[in-house]
């Protein structure tokens, strides 16, 4: 019969899950809090501990923390469980190591799901013997610390999809893995990229971001690796590229289904033997990088059509992230809204001072394809028509109604013989490309198929309008 530990501070809780356990077949121990809970370990190992996240004294950060300098941690899951459902919360306790993450009040069943799942798992893993997590006993809980400071301002999200991208970064964040973040346009990627890049032992060294969409592949080639002076025309002088300057660091690669067949074995050597050569040059240069790629659609398709090969494939995908459409997650349209709103507020004195309840209902009814982006300007435009005041549902439904009509003045060809030629030409382009981009999902590529254009000439108008 397998043991399960149950560490809290919550009499009514502790007795309900024992319970629980017990009438699942498990057998219980207690503690009331994580030193108790640490001494009990030390007499013997149970096959799982549930830990509460916040107790007097110290909970579970402290309880993963003793665990792990233990080493503990490899041989025995722990799943935190916290009434407190903040994504910060799981994803630091990922990164402490621990198993998953339950937030209380407790769905019955999948909390036992889960519990059952660890279990196997440390079944499996006693089997085989594998140690993981190990390399992350050598980092400092300082330096945790402080690049979760850093993070809070900048993911917001509480649904349970959502609390599953923080467990996620916070797995891949105590690993130096390849990782893959999919999803559609707006969903987050650039902020969940820096988020891994904080939380990781790269935190302190560069993030830089390079999207390869956005360049032509002989530009494409000097920006990564650099180039020799008079390499090709107009290389008046020897350049570093961004795997020279992210030395230590993480580059994210945006759209990465746009690197070039050409340039693809380069970029694999690099993640496999961390090594190049400049454009032009002869000599080889060293470079230690961890890379996060993002793309907005199936990068598989691409392998079986042979446009992306499959070696650097599973290279850069050695962990995926997905990132879910906000259409999917509801229950983060206000938490967003409202950050949005209080950070528009910090930068302009007569802001909104909040949202209307029949404001909210709007915002939830709304299905968002441009996603968090989307959400994002919404608020900020109606907070400005908002000025001083909670912003209603009209000024919503009113800032939704411009998004989705033609552009204003432009089939009033008596507003548009009166505005200057390239404006009229300008709002006309704008508009075809907004439009073009909400029924691709804000793919680009897509976009661009769509409109009969050059994916590059797409990145240009869209840099001029400031769409990007
Ligand atoms: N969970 C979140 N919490 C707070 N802000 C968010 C969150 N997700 C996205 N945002 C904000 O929404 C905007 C769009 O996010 P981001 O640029 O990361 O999307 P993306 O997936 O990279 O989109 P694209 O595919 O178009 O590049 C940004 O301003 C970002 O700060
Ligand atoms: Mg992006």
């Amino acid at each position: 019969m397998s043991e399960v530990l149950i560490v809290d501070d919550d009499h009514n809780f502790r007795e309900t899950l024992r319970e629980l356990l017990s009438g699942a077949g498990y057998q219980t121990r207690i503690a009331t809090n994580a030193e108790q809970g640490i001494t009990l370990l030390q007499a013997a190992t149970p096959d799982l501990t549930l830990c509460d996240w916040k107790m007097p004294g110290g909970g579970g950060e402290l309880f993963l923390e003793s665990l792990q300098s233990e080493g503990l941690l490899t041989t025995m899951p722990v799943i935190i469980l916290t009434a407190h459902g903040t994504g910060p919360n799981a994803m630091q306790a990922m990164q402490l190591g621990a198993y998953d993450f339950i937030t209380k009040p407790l769905d019955i069943d999948l909390a036992l799901a889960t519990v059952a799942r660890a279990v196997r798992h440390m079944e499996l893993q006693r089997e085989v013997e594998l140690l993981r997590h190990q390399r992350f006993a050598d980092r400092s809980i300082e330096d945790i610390n402080v690049s979760e400071e850093g993070l809070k301002p900048q993911l917001i999200g509480r649904s349970p999809a959502w609390i599953e991208v923080f467990k996620n970064i916070g797995r891949v964040a105590a690993t130096d893995v390849g990782v893959l973040l999919l999803g559609e346009s707006g969903t987050g990627k650039d902020v969940v990229a820096r988020a891994i890049h904080q939380n990781s032992a790269r935190g302190r060294r560069p993030f830089i971001i390079l999207n390869c969409a956005a360049l032509p592949p002989e530009l494409l080639e000097s920006e990564l690796f650099g180039h020799e002076r008079g390499a090709f025309t107009g290389a008046v002088a020897q350049k570093r590229g961004k795997f020279e300057a992210a030395d230590g660091g993480t580059i994210f690669l945006d759209e990465i289904g746009e690197l070039p067949l050409s340039l693809q074995p380069k970029l694999l050597r690099v993640l496999q033997e961390h090594t190049f050569e400049r454009v032009g040059g002869t000599a080889s240069i060293h470079s230690d990088v961890r890379v996060i790629a993002a793309t907005n659609r199936p990068l598989e398709n691409e392998v079986e059509q042979k446009t992306f090969r499959a070696d650097l494939f599973y290279r850069l995908n050695a962990f995926t992230v997905r990132l879910p459409p906000l259409r999917e997650r509801p229950s983060d349209i206000l938490p967003l809204a409202e950050y949005f709103l209080a950070r528009y507020a910090q930068r302009n004195q007569a802001a909104a001072t909040g949202l209307s309840a029949d404001a909210i209902v709007t915002l939830q009814n709304y299905s968002f394809p441009g996603n968090v982006r989307e959400l994002e300007h919404l608020i900020e435009r109606a907070a400005v028509k908002a000025g001083g005041r909670a912003i209603t549902a009209e000024q919503i439904q009113d800032e939704l109604a411009k998004e989705r009509s033609v552009a204003p003045g432009i089939f009033d060809t008596q507003a548009a013989s009166e505005m200057p030629f390239h404006d009229a030409v300008a709002r006309w382009e704008r508009h075809l490309i907004q439009q073009a981009l909400t029924a691709s999902h804000g793919n680009k590529s897509d976009a661009a198929r769509k409109l009969g254009i050059h994916r590059r000439l797409l990145y240009e108008k869209l840099a001029q309008f400031e769409m990007l």
